[in-house]
């Protein structure tokens, strides 16, 4: 039996391959968006093993293998396909499909249920005597009951042992409260609560459970926050704080701050959608788990460096996702919650509607680095302004944008889009180069590594590689009629590939790599990914397509014809020959 398609998903996304690769080998050089480091499958000086967090894959460009995070623990642990899930999945804290009730699964249910009791614990506080500090702070941040209620916050009290003793009562161990990081062990072997004398926002996750804790300090001090340690059920980098209510948001965008407050504050004046990351700046994989729930981001960061720094970093992630970008920009406050404070739930809306573009964003980072008035300045603005404005895709928008940028600068505005088309032709000529440079790759080059896998018929193994690229990132195109067979492949191994992803496509089904582990041979696996390691564009997707299923029909044809009168003796000739060349070859 398969695995469920959720469950592999899943897996991948909580095994982030640069961590699990990074647990066996040092990723020291970064290039693009590859990682590289010494490849762990054969013996190298120079690092030519490459892991791509992107897209997921790991891939090496010396000994060719490559393949999911799943294919790299088949590899390196020595594993079967199903022995490397079981091992991703422990490492990860899921329980199997098959085996919902064994220790492990047990164990996150009890690290939930004991901290949905902390979270009760928490919440009941607030409204004891000693809960009198937390409801005046409240008071102070203005977050009222009901918001509080909303949010699950809660008082940790001023004490040693409230949380412990509580928790013990209703049946855990230390042990486990340790686990889940609400008490640390003490130098005299004793446990004591993390939290004592914060304002505490409960982390849910979209499924509901509560999954940790942020405390705040109540007015100032050191450390402002207080985050509960990765644990079995928590990880930081893959969830953002109120996302559980910001999914049932009806805006149709996602509203990302920075601090809790700032998001309680935002939902509280009616910004339902608001979320925070968990202390760090916005990961790929929060990216990734956004983009499920909505297409349109705006970022709502503080009004500081670090604030611009972090914007501009989550630009670059989520427009990967497609995920489309607006920078919300602050005036005269330091955060939304500052600026909702002084101005009001109206005036924040205004500033929403008003939001940036990521483009204007951008030129207006840019226009903050040049004084217009000085001459050399300007010139200089000019041509960065002009870079940015050619690398905007639309030629609508660029016309805009140039026009833009030459009232900015207070020249004609030809000036400005000649500067534009001139820089525009020369990213599309080299972007040509760079293509025809893969197109122009020696042969040898472009087989596979592995012996048994060569091709006898390169240049059709070509558009066979073409036909498999497409279909990987643009599944759709598999369901054109007119599809060849995969008999028609030169290549076994392509044929294989493909006849997998057809199937797979025709059947609604996933065809990420991590999701093909089970029917693809390992070789056939590092032969995938090296495939859609070469770029492409989709733009001309149908054109390509076309292009390559001639060409494999007409080297079929061309096969069929030589073989036609069945010579087996010539036939074997010519395999021993080829057989023979190969070897030659190395
Ligand atoms: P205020 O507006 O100052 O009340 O706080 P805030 O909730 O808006 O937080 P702030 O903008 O200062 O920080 C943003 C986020 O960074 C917080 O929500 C925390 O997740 C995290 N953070 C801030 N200070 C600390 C700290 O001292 N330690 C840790 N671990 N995280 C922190
Ligand atoms: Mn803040």
């Amino acid at each position: 039996m398969p695995f469920p398609e959720k469950f592999i998903d899943e897996l991948v996304d909580r095994n982030d391959i640069v961590d699990v690769v990074s647990g066996y080998v040092r990723l020291s050089k970064r290039s693009g968006a590859n990682q590289f480091g010494l490849c762990p499958f054969h013996s190298e000086k120079t690092p030519s093993f490459s892991v791509n967090q992107e897209k997921q894959i790991y891939h090496c460009f010396g000994c060719g293998k490559g393949g999911s995070v799943i294919n790299f623990i088949m590899e390196i642990e020595n594993l079967g396909y199903r022995d490397a899930v079981a091992f991703l999945a422990r490492r990860a804290g899921m329980a199997m499909p098959q085996e919902q009730e064994d220790a492990e699964s047990r164990k996150r249910a009890r690290m939930l249920a004991l901290n949905k009791d902390a979270a009760r614990f928490f919440y009941e506080q607030l409204s004891t005597p000693g809960g009198s500090r937390a409801r005046d702070y409240m008071a102070r941040r203005r977050i009222s009951p009901a918001t509080a209620k909303n949010f699950g916050l809660g008082f940790a009290p001023d004490t040693w042992d409230s949380l412990e003793k509580a928790m013990r009562q209703k049946g855990y161990s230390d042990f486990e409260l340790a686990d889940a990081g609400l008490v640390r062990r003490g130098k005299n072997g004793g446990f004591y609560d993390t939290f004592r004398d914060r304002l505490m926002f409960p982390v849910i996750d979209v499924r509901g459970s509560v999954i940790g804790f942020s405390g705040r300090i109540l007015g100032d001090g050191e450390p402002k926050y207080m985050n509960s340690p990765e644990t079995l059920v928590f990880n930081k980098s893959r969830n953002l704080f109120a996302l559980n209510l910001a999914k049932k948001s009806k805006s149709g965008y996602i509203l990302l701050s920075e601090g809790n407050i700032d998001v309680v504050s935002l939902h509280q004046a009616g910004f339902d959608s608001a979320v925070a990351s968990l202390g760090t700046s916005l990961t790929p994989e929060q990216a990734r788990l956004l983009s499920r729930y909505t297409d349109q981001v705006i970022i709502a960061y503080d009004n500081d460096g670090a604030g611009i720094k972090a914007s501009q970093r989550a630009i670059g992630i989520l427009e990967k996702l497609d995920v489309k970008v607006k920078v919300l920009r602050l005036e005269g406050a330091k955060d939304p919650d500052e600026f909702i404070k002084a101005r009001g739930p109206e005036a924040f809306r205004k500033l929403l509607e008003g939001s940036e573009s990521q483009a204007d964003y951008r030129l207006r980072n840019v226009t903050g680095k040049y004084d217009l008035t000085q001459d050399e300045q300007k010139v200089e603005f000019l041509k960065e302004a002009s870079d940015l404005v050619a690398r905007l895709p639309g030629a609508v928008e660029r016309q805009v944008y140039a026009m833009r940028v030459a009232a900015m600068a207070g020249v004609p505005n030809d000036v400005v889009a000649d500067e534009v088309e001139r820089r525009r032709k020369r990213l599309v000529r080299s972007a040509v180069r760079a293509e025809a440079r893969e197109q122009e790759r020696p042969e040898r080059q472009s087989q596979p590594n592995e012996r048994e896998l060569r091709y006898d018929d390169p240049v059709s193994a070509r558009a066979e590689e073409g036909v498999i690229r497409l279909l990987s990132l643009d599944p759709e195109l598999g369901k054109q009629p007119g599809m060849p067979p995969p008999e028609d492949f030169s290549s076994e191994a392509l044929g294989h590939i493909y006849a997998v992803l057809l199937e797979r496509i025709r059947r609604h089904l996933s065809v990420s790599s991590a999701n093909l582990g089970e029917e693809l041979s390992a070789p056939e696996m590092s032969l995938l990914v090296r495939i859609q390691q070469a770029p492409v564009s989709l733009q001309q997707g149908r054109r390509a397509l076309e292009d390559y299923i001639n060409c494999i029909r007409e080297h079929k044809e061309q096969r069929d014809q030589k073989n036609a009168p069945l010579d087996l003796l010539a036939l074997a000739e010519r395999q021993r020959e080829k057989g023979k060349r190969y070897t030659e070859n190395g």
